[in-house]
């Protein structure tokens, strides 16, 4: 049995809202690792990256990390960065099952329009979100499984998750 399920993938990817929906289905807990960076820090991420800086924030997501993959039977949504560094990717890997929610660039774009939290969009031109998503794909590539969510409904995705998760038990048996 894998420790836990961690989700990565590009913002705007589902990764919150597919992991809510994976873990109440597989009654297991729930862990967005931005909330919890947000919580213990007592402020939102954007504002940790205004107010300190994106550095300052990517030790508090290490850390965060490090510390979340001890857990068990948990669903880890993890922030569209947190690949970037190895140490990360290391923990991640250890004991757990990985899926990548692919998104393609278009859909990322229309799905994170309308929100003012994400601070590596802001006031950000197409043409720069759309460099970010290339040089990120790379990095999600060490997943187990990928899932190309534009056409698929959270809940789908949460199905073809636990679906996977089916099949990791059958090859552990
Ligand atoms: C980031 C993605 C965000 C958050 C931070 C940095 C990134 O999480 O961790 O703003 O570098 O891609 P979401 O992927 O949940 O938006």
């Amino acid at each position: 049995m894998p420790d836990n399920i961690v989700l990565v993938g590009f913002m705007g990817s589902g990764k919150s809202t597919c992991g809510r929906i994976l873990a109440a289905d597989l009654g297991w807990k729930f862990i967005d690792t931005d909330e919890l960076i947000a919580a213990e820090a007592g402020m939102p991420v954007k504002e940790i990256f205004a107010r300190h800086s994106e550095v300052y924030f990517r030790a508090l997501e290490q850390e965060t990390v490090a510390r979340t993959v001890t857990f068990s039977r948990t669903v880890i949504a993890t922030g569209g960065g947190v690949v970037l560094s190895p140490v990360n990717v290391q923990h991640l890997r250890q004991g757990n099952k990985v899926v990548w929610l692919q998104v393609d660039l278009a859909t990322a774009l229309a799905r994170t329009r309308t929100t003012e939290e994400r601070p590596l969009l802001q006031g950000q031109k197409p043409a720069d979100i759309a460099r970010l998503w290339r040089h990120r794909q790379k990095y999600y590539q060490f997943a187990d499984l990928w899932l190309n969510t534009a056409t698929m409904s959270p809940d789908e995705v949460a199905a073809a998750i636990k679906e996977a998760l089916k099949q990791w038990l059958a090859e552990l048996k």
